[in-house]
C-alpha cells in the first residue's frame, strides 16, 4: 500500500448557513481524503485568517497554482511534513497567503487519505491501539450573544454536559432529550417563540439570561433523573463579544446591566454555585488572562475552558500555563491551521493537565472528522451541538466509532465535576 500524493482537487461548497467554503480531495497511490472548512462566528482575534484576499475562488486558485505541484509526490503518511510544506508556501505566521481555512482542508483531507490508504479509520490511524475512549458531548441547547437575532440571552450558549453517562449513546440521547425538554419548556414560556434555533441547532427564545439559566439546569436535571445518571450544565460566556474596550465593562444589553471585571468575576461565581456550573467558557474577553486566574483558583469542580483565549495557539497557551488561566482548552483547528499545529496544543495542554475540548465552529459542514480527532487525542470532551445537520454528522460518527470498539469502548472519568 503506498499512500504518495498523486493530486489535489479543490472545490467551493457551503456551510450550514450558506456561506461558501472550501472543500479538498486528496487523491493518493492506493487512497482518498475529503474534508470541508468551518467558519466561525465570534472568531478570536488570535485566529489564522480564513482566506487570502479575494475569498474561497482565490484559495482555490492557490491550490492549483502554488499548492498542488508542492504536495504531489510527497508521502501523506507524513503529516507534520505536509503542514510544514503548507506553511512554507504561506510564509506568513497566520496564513495571509493561502487562508487557515485552504491549510485546514488540505491537511485533514490529507490526514484522512493516509488513513485510508493503509485500510484504517482516521481515529485508528492518529491515536493507534489505545484510542478507545470515547468523548462527553457538550450540546449547546440555547443560543444568545453574537449566535442570536433580536431580544435572547446575552450569553451564546447554554450547554448540556451529560458526565455521568457510561456510554456516548447514552450521553447524546440526554442531550438530544434535554434539548426537547427545553424546547417544550420554552414553547410554555414565550407566548412568540416560533421554534427558531440557530446556527448550532440550539433554541433562540425571547427570554433573559436568568430564565435560560432555570430552563436549562431544570432540563438537564429532570433528564439526569430520568436516565439514572449525572447530566451537568454550562455555558459559553463568549465575554469578548459583550465587552466594551472604552467602557471596561461587559454589556449586557438583554439584562440591561453593566460589569466591570470585579463584578464579572462575582457574577459567574454565584452562578456557578447556585447553578452548579460544570463548565464556563471565555468568561472574560480573550486577553484578561488574570481574571481567567482569579476565577480558576475560585471556582470548585467546574471547568474554566478559553476558547477566543486560547485559539488553538500553543504560544497563547504557554502563557495561560504560566499564569494558571484556565484548566481546559477549546481545540478548533480551523484556528490554527493545520491538524499538526492542533496536535502539538493538545499535547501541550495535557501535559499541563488542562481539559481539552474539541470543538466544531457555528458555522460548519456534515464533514466528521473532529470526531475522529477527538478519539485519536483522547479529548475527554467534545463541543459539537446536539441536533441540526453539521452536528448531528459528528455526532452520529462518534456512535459508529463506539459501535466499531464494541467492547473495547469506555468513557472518559468525568464524574467527578
Ligand atoms: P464560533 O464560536 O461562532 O466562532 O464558532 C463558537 C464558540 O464561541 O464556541
Ligand atoms: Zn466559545
Amino acid at each position: 500500500m503506498s499512500s504518495i500524493i498523486e493530486d489535489l482537487i479543490a472545490r467551493k461548497i457551503f456551510n450550514n448557513r450558506g456561506e461558501e467554503t472550501i472543500e479538498v480531495d486528496v487523491i493518493t497511490t492506493s487512497g482518498f481524503g475529503r474534508a470541508s472548512a468551518p467558519a466561525g462566528k465570534s472568531r478570536g482575534k488570535a485566529e489564522v485568517l480564513y482566506y487570502p484576499q479575494g475569498g474561497v475562488d482565490q484559495a482555490l486558485k492557490k491550490i492549483d497554482d502554488l499548492i498542488a505541484p508542492e504536495l504531489t509526490g510527497l508521502n501523506s503518511d507524513f503529516q507534520e511534513e505536509i503542514d510544514n510544506t503548507l506553511h512554507e508556501i504561506d510564509g506568513t505566521t497566520n496564513f495571509n497567503i493561502i487562508g487557515g481555512n485552504t491549510a485546514f482542508a488540505i491537511s485533514l483531507a490529507n490526514a484522512e487519505a493516509a488513513a485510508n490508504s493503509h485500510g484504517l479509520l482516521l481515529f485508528q490511524f492518529l491515536g493507534g491501539s489505545t484510542a478507545n475512549t470515547l468523548p462527553y458531548p457538550l450540546g449547546n441547547t440555547i443560543s444568545g450573544g453574537k449566535h442570536a437575532r433580536g431580544k435572547a440571552p446575552d450569553i451564546q450558549e447554554y450547554l448540556a454536559l451529560p458526565n455521568g453517562a457510561e456510554t456516548f449513546l447514552e450521553a447524546a440521547t440526554a442531550n438530544a432529550q434535554i434539548h426537547k425538554k427545553i424546547g417544550n419548556t420554552l414553547r410554555k414560556k414565550d407566548k412568540l417563540f416560533s421554534g427558531g434555533k440557530s446556527s448550532e441547532g440550539a433554541w433562540i427564545a425571547n427570554i433573559g439570561d436568568i430564565d435560560a439559566f432555570e430552563v436549562t439546569s431544570k432540563a438537564c436535571e429532570e433528564v439526569g433523573n430520568e436516565l439514572d445518571f449525572e447530566c451537568g450544565f454550562g455555558i459559553d460566556v463568549a465575554a469578548s463579544s459583550l465587552w466594551n474596550e472604552k467602557e471596561k465593562k461587559y454589556i449586557y444589553e438583554s439584562e440591561g446591566k453593566k460589569r466591570d471585571a470585579t463584578e464579572q468575576l462575582e457574577f459567574l461565581l454565584d452562578l456557578i454555585e447556585q447553578y452548579h456550573l460544570t463548565y464556563i467558557e471565555d468568561p472574560f474577553h480573550e486577553e484578561n488572562f488574570e481574571s481567567f486566574a482569579e476565577l480558576t483558583k475560585k471556582a470548585k469542580n467546574c471547568l474554566i475552558c478559553g476558547d477566543d483565549l486560547f485559539t488553538t495557539n500553543s504560544e497563547r497557551l504557554n502563557h495561560g500555563i504560566a499564569l494558571n488561566a484556565a484548566n481546559a482548552i477549546i481545540i478548533k483547528v480551523n484556528q490554527i491551521g493545520t491538524l499538526t499545529d492542533a496536535s502539538k496544543t493538545i499535547e501541550n495542554a495535557q501535559r499541563h493537565g488542562y481539559t481539552t475540548v474539541m470543538s466544531h465552529r457555528s458555522g460548519d459542514t456534515c464533514d466528521w472528522h473532529i470526531a475522529h480527532l477527538a478519539v485519536a487525542f483522547k479529548c475527554p470532551i467534545i463541543k459539537t451541538g446536539v441536533v441540526e445537520g453539521a452536528r448531528i454528522a459528528k455526532i452520529n460518527e462518534l456512535v459508529r466509532i463506539e459501535h466499531f470498539l464494541g467492547n473495547k469502548a469506555k468513557m472518559t472519568d468525568l464524574k467527578t465535576l
